[in-house]
């Protein structure tokens, strides 16, 4: 089964949208393999989002991942991978469509509440940045 690696942003937890934002991603069908709440350092900021290294908002995105805690989960479903970036919306949540996560909760491009791997390699190398796989765990049915 496609798997992708979803984290709801500390602006998420800050928010206490924790619950509501889950509900959504769980309504719409994803099984949850593994979930957890962390409070990442600088270093494991820095290598998770490594391809942005060059970018302007680096330091900015680091700066944010690590404000305080988040919400890192393994998320599968059949296209997972494209059917999250679908229930997030845009990363800008002013382009977002109607009725995504990020349209309705988020403030702005930087803080925009969960993040969604973007291709299904990269959602198989983020699940194991953040899991092992003897801690994936299926709810059956
Ligand atoms: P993500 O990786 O978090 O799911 O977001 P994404 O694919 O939609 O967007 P990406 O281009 O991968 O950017 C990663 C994160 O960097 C922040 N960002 N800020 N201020 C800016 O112009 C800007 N651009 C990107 C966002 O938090 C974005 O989600
Ligand atoms: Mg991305």
């Amino acid at each position: 089964m496609e798997r992708t690696l979803a984290i709801l942003k500390p602006d998420c937890v800050r928010k206490n949208l924790t619950g509501e934002v889950l509900a959504r991603i769980q309504k719409a069908g994803f099984n949850v393999r593994a979930l957890r709440q962390v409070q990442l350092s600088r270093a494991e900021a820095e290598g998770f989002y490594a391809v942005h290294h060059e970018r302007p908002f680096f330091g900015e995105l680091v700066a944010f991942m690590t404000s305080g805690p988040c919400v890192p989960m393994v998320l599968e479903k059949e296209n997972a991978v494209a059917d999250f970036r679908t229930l997030i919306g845009a990363t800008d949540p002013a382009e977002a469509a109607e009725g995504t996560i990020r349209r309705d909760f988020a403030d702005n491009k930087g803080q925009n509440i969960a993040h969604g791997s973007d291709s299904v390699e990269n959602g198989r190398q983020e699940a194991n940045y953040f899991f092992a796989e003897k801690e994936l765990v299926s709810r059956g049915g």
